[in-house]
């Protein structure tokens, strides 16, 4: 049996921007996804955290496997990516079968195998629990069956897995939980991925847990895009120009313009309609402190990463609102074999 492990992540900033073509800092968080592969005489996946099983054959994943490829195709010439969003919720397991046939069909994989997935990643939160997950399948499969994939081929395979989950994604989510630590991440031909060096940093961040998110990845990144284009460019630029202020001020340790670059980055996120009451409510009281914080991810709900030099006085406030901060390890090793 192999065991392979990817985190989850966090946006200092440049979510949504990233999409079209912003940069963005992205860091991994210390909660992982596991999954332990064995071959087996049928295609047997059992995903722990959310308590469901399924048993599949190598006809139907492969047949699977086109029928997504086929849909996104016709989704992607509409711009209208609902009915593979549809197709994934209603199907048993949709989401870990869609990244399992797809992962087989590009390795070439014929032979059968069982997948236990044990994710601390909370889902659908803003931390990466699907792309955590689009990276360690291509990892335990290319361990278990002898691929040698390197870490750019897990990431194109991640990639591609995303796209069929989440449409058009910009790559970003995949790319950290592939490599771990802190990304400059843009998105081109190719996509530009730096890492960052931020280990004195990153003591008084902590995140914030605001509720699962009504509506997907997906559909907050299609709901961007059907803004007017001129009033949603324009933010875009600001949220772009914000992270490349953002890179030269980690370096230099500039954390006043940290904290206010973090919240003008939240007050752009709302004005593009991704924020809720919960998120504006923490937001307006760690400013009020001297604090940064800010909606990390797609945002309608999800986790927060909020920052203050006084740690003790930040989270203290936070319970005082209700809710509860989470220090969690951050710049964490990315996608590797569990010894
Ligand atoms: O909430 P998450 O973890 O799915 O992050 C999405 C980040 C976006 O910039 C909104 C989309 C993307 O593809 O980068």
């Amino acid at each position: 049996m192999i065991t392979c492990s990817a985190p989850g992540k966090t946006h200092l900033i440049g979510e949504h921007a990233v999409v079209y073509g912003e940069p963005a800092i992205i860091i991994s968080v210390g909660k992982r996804a596991y999954i332990s592969a064995e071959k087996s005489e049928s295609v047997k996946i059992y995903a722990q955290d959310i308590n469901q099983s399924g048993e599949f054959s190598i006809s139907e994943l492969k047949e699977f496997a086109e029928k997504l490829q086929q849909l996104w195709d016709n989704c992607f010439e509409t711009k209208d990516f609902a009915p593979l969003y549809s197709l994934l919720k209603n199907e048993h397991l949709g989401h870990i079968k869609a990244m399992i046939a797809n992962t087989m069909a590009e390795l070439d994989i014929n032979a059968p195998f069982s997948l236990k997935i044990n994710s601390n990643i909370p889902i659908g939160s803003g931390l990466g629990s699907s792309a955590a997950l689009s990276v360690a399948v291509p990892k335990v499969l290319s361990e278990l069956f002898r691929k040698n994939l390197t870490l750019e081929e897990i990431n194109q395979i991640a990639y591609k897995i995303e796209s069929l989950a989440h449409g058009t994604p910009s790559g970003g989510d995949n790319s950290i939980c592939c490599y771990g630590g802190a990304l400059w991440f843009k998105k081109g031909t190719p996509n530009v991925i730096e890492p960052l060096h931020l280990d004195f940093t990153m003591k008084n961040f902590v995140l914030v847990f605001t509720g699962i998110p009504k509506l997907t990845t997906g559909e907050l990144v299609s709901n961007v895009r059907s803004l007017d284009p001129e009033y949603r460019d324009m933010r875009i630029k600001q949220l772009g120009a914000y992270t490349y202020e953002m890179r030269d001020c980690l370096t230099e340790q500039n954390f006043t313009r940290i904290k206010e670059l973090m919240n003008l980055a939240q007050e752009l996120l709302a004005e593009l309609g991704v924020s809720i009451e919960a998120i504006d409510e923490i937001h307006n009281a760690v400013k009020s402190i001297g604090g940064g914080a800010k909606l990390s991810g797609a945002g309608g709900g999800g986790y927060m990463v909020c920052y203050h030099e006084d740690l003790q006085l930040l989270k203290k406030f936070i319970k005082e609102l209700g809710y509860v901060p989470e220090q969690v390890e951050l710049g964490v090793e990315g996608v590797r074999v569990e010894k």
